[in-house]
């Protein structure tokens, strides 16, 4: 039986999107206090699977980091660190390349999206990324992760290699570990596009939300979303064959913390006219105050490194008796 721990991470590979912070970061901090041990890392390693200019990862790193804290995250609370720091992820990483199979990889439907019509010129890193994502998770033994529902299929993969260590070695060593899918937002669409995830590795989708972003964009950007000429429902079965409504439905409960079936019966019946001023207000209420405190914490680069060198080694201190014991039950 293994103790429960929370692991989770984001790539520094762009602008943090409402998306990330409802489906990720605003699940991590309701995690963080719940007394199990979380660590929350930013994954550097899976960012540059696609090219990333040096100077904009190291910016992206700490903007991450400061969404993370802004967000509520507290380093006193939360391991914060970055993956690259503590090398037990490559190395694990290696390991289970050795673990994982070709055809495995080669039924992600990440890599398919992110690879593109031309798949042979992508990374050799892009393709073995859940292999990476495994070890990131196994090498602390975490137990649960929150993610958002694009990840599940990658989870899955990582108890697959768990179970195929365990299997091949005849060890109980890494244990299954819990994807924890929860809430109103687990799949935040684009704006303009009710079929596509809102995504800030897709730099053409200029209507996606920033945690950076101003009460005027943000209001811009939800005026402008796509919808359509119906009057809300009142009943969670009439969004069904509508996703921009039931998207935008979908981010005022998570924003407010609310059930959709609750939220539904209060703006069942309005009209988007009415509807979208309302997500305007909520969304400027709890995003302004994470991007003012973002802004002030990237006035000070060297103190979010501190914090970071910090956790990375509480990171490395969990890590390295496992990654010494996995060699071991290898044979190193
Ligand atoms: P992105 O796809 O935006 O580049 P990452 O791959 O770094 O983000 O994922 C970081 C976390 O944010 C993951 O847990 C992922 O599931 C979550 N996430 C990303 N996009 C969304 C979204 N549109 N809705 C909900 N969660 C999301
Ligand atoms: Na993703």
């Amino acid at each position: 039986v293994h103790t429960p721990r929370v692991f989770s991470g984001i790539q520094p590979s762009g602008g943090l999107t409402l998306g990330n912070y409802l489906g990720a970061i605003k699940r991590f901090v309701d995690m963080q206090e719940s007394g199990i041990e979380t660590l929350y890392c930013m994954v550097d390693l899976h960012a540059i699977t696609v090219w990333q200019d040096p100077a904009d990862l190291r910016h992206n790193t700490r903007e991450l980091a400061a969404g993370y804290i802004a967000a509520g995250l507290d380093p006193s609370k939360s391991i914060l660190f970055n993956q690259s720091q503590v090398s037990a992820h490559a190395e694990l990483g290696w390991l289970f390349s050795c673990i994982a199979r070709m055809g495995w990889m080669k039924r992600m439907t990440q890599f398919k999206d992110k690879a593109g019509k031309n798949a042979e010129n992508a990374s050799l890193g892009l393709f073995g990324y859940p292999a990476l994502m495994a070890a990131d998770i196994l090498i602390y033994h975490s137990t649960h992760v929150p993610v958002g529902e694009d990840q599940k299929q990658h989870l899955e993969l990582t108890r697959d290699v768990a179970a195929k260590f365990n299997h091949d070695f005849g060890v109980d060593f890494f244990p299954m570990t819990e994807p924890v899918i929860e809430g109103a937002a687990t799949r935040v669409m684009s704006l303009r596009d009710g079929s596509k995830k809102m995504s800030k590795s897709d730099p053409s989708d200029a209507s996606r939300i920033n945690m950076t972003d101003d009460a005027d964009t943000i209001a811009k950007k939800i005026r402008k979303a796509k919808t359509d000429p119906d009057a809300l429902p009142s009943e969670v079965e009439g969004l069904s064959e509508r996703p921009e409504a039931r998207n935008l439905v979908n981010i005022f409960a998570a924003l407010s913390d609310m059930d959709v079936d609750a939220v539904l019966s209060d703006v069942g019946g309005k009209q988007f006219s009415e509807f979208k001023p309302m997500l305007v207000d909520l969304a400027v209420e709890k995003l302004s105050p994470i991007s003012t405190e973002m802004a002030r914490l990237m006035n000070d680069p060297a103190e979010i490194d501190r914090i970071l060198g910090e956790g990375s080694g509480r990171a490395r201190a969990i890590a390295t008796p496992i990654l010494e014991k996995t060699y071991d039950i290898v044979g190193m």
